[in-house]
């Protein structure tokens, strides 16, 4: 017995070995490629017209239509499978394909549940307007637009009324296939084996595969999580060697590539189109096993004799899943925001933050004790920077039993966050889901008694190697076990805990250095004998919601959560935030962090952000204050390094870099009653906070490939500097609109590609013409402290001289915004004229959100006349107007056109007159 603890212990400190050495790179022999998965080498082996079902029986049923899909020639007894599609508000259709049970399959295949909206099932169209055509059935979808079921051969599209042009299609190539669950007879082997593993795979082969097309589509986007460009290069197709489709497989990935379509830690089977002939579309299947997904290169058909709409321009996809059902949706679009927000009825929009979770955190592997906090929060003082967050990681607790302290490092946890909390600053701890095997440990013991954790294949809890040695895995798809999970975070429980102490939650693949491909076993079993190899993309999600849950329950519902997760799928967004993972200290790693925000953005999950810095290896210090004046424009704005890494704290570059790093974060401060404004708006409708170009300016072609700048709003261009010693850079700014530059009021006419010279001090970032911007410009050391602060707005008109702008201000911590709440104004300026109206509903509840802050400056950006006061209605005064400094960051005094001292209140109504 000893002899096997030791060779355990030895084993783990190989596994833990091999996980913490940051010096070798990504071992690609640990992943299995598509040749040796084999699911994916069937389908992308399939050609075109593989699939020979017809669709019969159409019926309607509760206002849904339903088919069968049989293969008339088929005499092998195979069983039909049944469609449906069901028509949903706003230009959505929903297909599902399934295996039928009256033919009594040996289980019932996984549909994942609790992703989709209760309230989205609601918005369900009775189907209108059936008609048949020769083998084709026709279904009204939206204003404009039918969706189309052939039968022969087998196809479904969504198409324009009238013009006939299609917008989205399943199967006109022909490579649908749905292998169906088996049972095992004598002689079947269906065992997949790869490296030291192997998976029973009791049900035989169960794999889904189709083909889709994009019409109108210049790009795809979209199906996170890949470290690669945000417009989807081709990965399959003629004169592409050696390629791999994207992979969608959660998994922890250590040191990952720039430039991959390797699956990374999270998944999103949401991939969106955009072209200047239809606009945007978006296609999005509901599964959670591993999925692949290939983006054909033009050619890859040549030797089809299928002749698709040439007259269209389009991209084909093929989407090969290992098992579940197909549960898929069409989004029409046809403009980019129309296709986010489609798909954010279906999966919903992002939680509101709470306010002092968009100001910068600090993180590191790890902060050693109670002084080395102590130490570092005074240091941001000292430093006069500000920050709102520090995190501890795994070393805080003892022996990395989730939910405790090391009581030597960390003897006085409610002192510490209090202390923390007295200057406004929050503290936040990390949370895995890997329970340490110790049966001194309550959490393990409670665990175990009830059953609580995933089962190998042979029904044992499942025994895995984590940062906490010999680990198990509560299994969080069963909602009694996500409560008592909630639970655990009741101060009552988390002793040491206080209510300025959040989550993160990390690993939740779930990582398992000793499992294949470092993950759980696809064989392991879940609540409702559901195998991990179902559910494996969600069970990070259920996890994180669990954790989302806890937060809520701790203050009975008042407090929003803040859980920073790794792992996520379509619906993370309603539970909180999520940040790229474990890359590295590299200028490409930098580059890359921008479309990687993006593309979770356009896939629903707006508050995303990258390790400032790089988490692996040390950034030199150019490259360390470039990462902070990037991430202070992205939604989530943290740095953080691996153990081994040099400390980087901005203040220990010397006085130059400091003040470099300050003003970025200073910046990100100043921005903060915007950024909050849009995560507001992304909350309402799922547009995100930080864009690609192409979203804001969807007919301007240059825009659609660009993923080295960003909108944040519709107001920011941000152009990032991604290499070392850079004297300038090129910036297209979109045309139609004047850019003025940010730090100089410099107006630029867009249309055009600018060389811009850039020094260290800082990167270029415009306001576009015809935007208001609210800010807040005095400096403070964290949110809170900026609470009463008065607001500065930046108006940059538009030819006409008109701009417009919005303000949202709530708490910032609570859900009173729900009953109302908040304020919300429209600022409007045009004719000389600024008027602040109105945008919150007005309510009969005594709830409604009041604030005393004031107006303190209005700068004018491209104004051309010459006004020499302001007069104030309704309160009658007459405030000043003089050259005043554009103040962006400290030392630029730029002078522009101020009304100084307007002091109007932020919630009243009120016009300004310039005379
Ligand atoms: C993982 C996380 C990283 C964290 C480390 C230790 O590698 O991605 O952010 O610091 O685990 O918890």
């Amino acid at each position: 017995m000893r002899s096997i603890v030791v060779l355990h212990n030895f084993i783990f400190l190989l596994l833990l070995l091999s996980h913490l050495n940051s010096v070798s790179s990504w071992k690609k022999e640990e992943f299995r490629n598509c040749n040796q998965t084999p699911f994916c080498k069937r389908a992308r082996s399939r050609k075109p017209q593989h699939c020979k079902l017809i669709a019969t029986d159409v019926t309607m049923d509760d206002g849904d239509l339903t088919a069968k899909l049989i293969n008339p020639d088929d005499n092998s007894g195979s069983n039909p499978l049944i469609l449906s599609l069901t028509v949903y508000q706003n230009g959505i259709l929903r297909m599902k394909i399934d295996e039928d049970p009256s033919h009594n399959p040996p289980k019932k295949r996984f549909q994942v549940p609790d992703v989709i909206l209760p309230e989205f099932e609601s918005t369900k169209l009775w189907l209108q307007r059936y008609s048949i055509d020769g083998d084709s059935v026709f279904v009204y979808l939206f204003d404009g637009y039918e969706a189309v079921v052939r039968s022969d051969p087998f196809e479904v599209f969504v198409r324009e009324q009238g013009s006939g042009k299609r917008v989205l299609s399943f199967n006109s190539h022909g490579l649908f296939d749905f292998e169906q669950l088996l049972v095992k007879k004598e002689g079947d082997d269906w065992e997949e084996r790869f490296r030291s593993h192997t998976d029973s795979r009791p049900y035989g082969p169960q794999s889904i595969s189709f083909d889709v097309s994009f019409y109108g589509a210049d790009f795809v986007y979209g199906i996170p999580e890949h470290a690669t460009s945000l417009s989807l290069k081709p990965t399959n197709g003629p004169g592409i060697e050696e390629s791999e489709p994207y992979r969608l497989f959660n998994l922890d990935v250590f040191e990952y590539l720039h430039e991959s379509p390797f699956g990374l830690y999270g998944s999103i089977p949401f991939m969106l189109s955009h072209g200047k002939s239809h606009g945007t579309s978006g296609f999005f299947w509901l599964n959670a096993a591993e999925m692949q997904i290939d983006v054909l290169g033009s050619g890859w058909d040549a030797e089809s004799s299928i002749v698709l709409h040439p007259d269209q321009k389009r991209i084909d996809t093929l989407w090969m899943s290992e098992a579940g059902i197909v549960d898929a949706f069409f989004f029409i679009g046809p403009k980019p925001k129309d296709v986010v927000k489609q798909y954010a009825s279906v999966t919903g929009t992002s939680a509101l933050p709470q306010l002092f979770s968009t100001g910068y955190h600090q993180c590191r592997w790890n902060y050693r004790d109670e002084e080395d906090v102590k130490n570092v929060d005074s240091k941001f003082d000292e430093h006069d920077i500000p920050y709102d967050v520090l995190w501890l990681d795994i070393e805080h607790t003892d022996g990395k039993r989730y939910f405790t302290w090391d009581k030597v490092s960390f003897p006085n946890p409610e002192e510490m966050q209090k202390d923390l909390a007295s200057r406004g600053r929050r503290m936040v701890t990390i949370v895995d889901p890997h329970i340490k095997r110790d049966d001194n440990y309550r959490i393990h013991k409670e665990a175990t008694k009830n059953g609580y954790y995933v089962k190998d294949a042979s029904g044992k809890d499942y025994d895995g190697w984590c940062w906490s040695g010999s680990s198990s895995y509560p299994d969080m798809l069963n909602p009694e076990i996500r409560s008592w999970w909630a639970d655990k975070f009741a101060y009552t429980e988390y002793i040491g805990s206080t209510p300025s102490l959040y989550i993160w939650n990390d690993m939740n693949e779930p990582s398992v250095f000793n499992g294949p491909e470092v993950t759980m076993p696809r064989d392991a079993l879940h609540y409702g004998n559901i195998e991990h190899r179902e559910l494996h993309n969600a069970y990070g999600y259920y996890y994180h919601m669990a954790t989302s849950e806890g937060l809520l329950k701790r203050e009975g519902g008042k407090d929003r959560p803040f859980v920073l997760s790794r792992a996520f799928f379509p619906g993370t967004q309603r539970y909180g935030t999520v940040w790229t993972g474990d890359n590295t200290a590299e200028w490409e790693q930098l580059r890359v962090s921008v479309p990687m925000i993006l593309t979770l953005g356009l896939t629903g999950i707006t508050f995303a952000g990258a390790d400032v810095g790089g988490f692996f290896g040390n950034p030199d210090t150019e490259l360390l204050v470039r990462w902070y004046q990037v991430a202070a424009y992205l939604p989530f704005f943290r740095g953080h390094a691996h153990h081994d890494t040099k400390r980087r704290e901005p203040w220990l570059f010397g006085e130059h870099n400091t003040e470099l790093m300050r003003d970025a974060i200073r910046v990100r401060y100043t921005f903060l009653p915007y950024f909050y404004t849009l995560f507001r708006e992304a909350n309402v409708t799922g547009v995100p906070v930080a864009r690609p170009l192409w979203m804001e300016f969807p007919y301007d072609e240059a825009t659609f490939n660009n993923d080295e700048a960003f909108m944040v709003g519709n107001g920011l261009l941000v152009q990032g500097v991604y290499t070392q010693h850079a004297k300038d850079v090129t910036v297209y700014l979109p045309r139609d609109y004047t850019w003025y530059e940010l730090k100089t009021g410099t107006a630029y006419k867009g249309g055009k590609t600018q060389k811009m010279e850039v020094t260290d001090a800082d990167i270029p970032v415009f306001q576009r013409s015809g935007t208001i911007i609210p800010r807040k410009d005095r400096f403070r050391r964290s949110t809170v402290q900026m609470e009463n602060d008065p607001y500065t707005l930046v108006i940059a008109v538009d030819a006409s001289g008109a701009a417009e702008g919005e303000l949202y201000i709530d708490d910032g911590k609570s859900y009173e915004f729900k009953q109302g709440a908040y304020i919300h104004r429209h600022f409007m300026f045009s004719n000389g004229k600024l008027t602040s109206a109105n945008l919150a509903p007005l309510t009969s509840f005594g709830t409604k959100f009041l604030s005393d802050c004031t107006i303190e400056r209005i700068i004018l950006l491209g104004y051309s006349s010459k006004p020499k006061s302001a007069h104030i209605e309704p309160s009658n005064h007459v405030a000043d107007i003089e050259f005043g400094p554009l103040q962006i960051r400290s030392g630029v005094r730029s002078s522009v056109l101020t009304i100084r001292k307007p002091n109007v209140r932020v919630s009243d109504d009120w016009t300004i007159n310039l005379l």
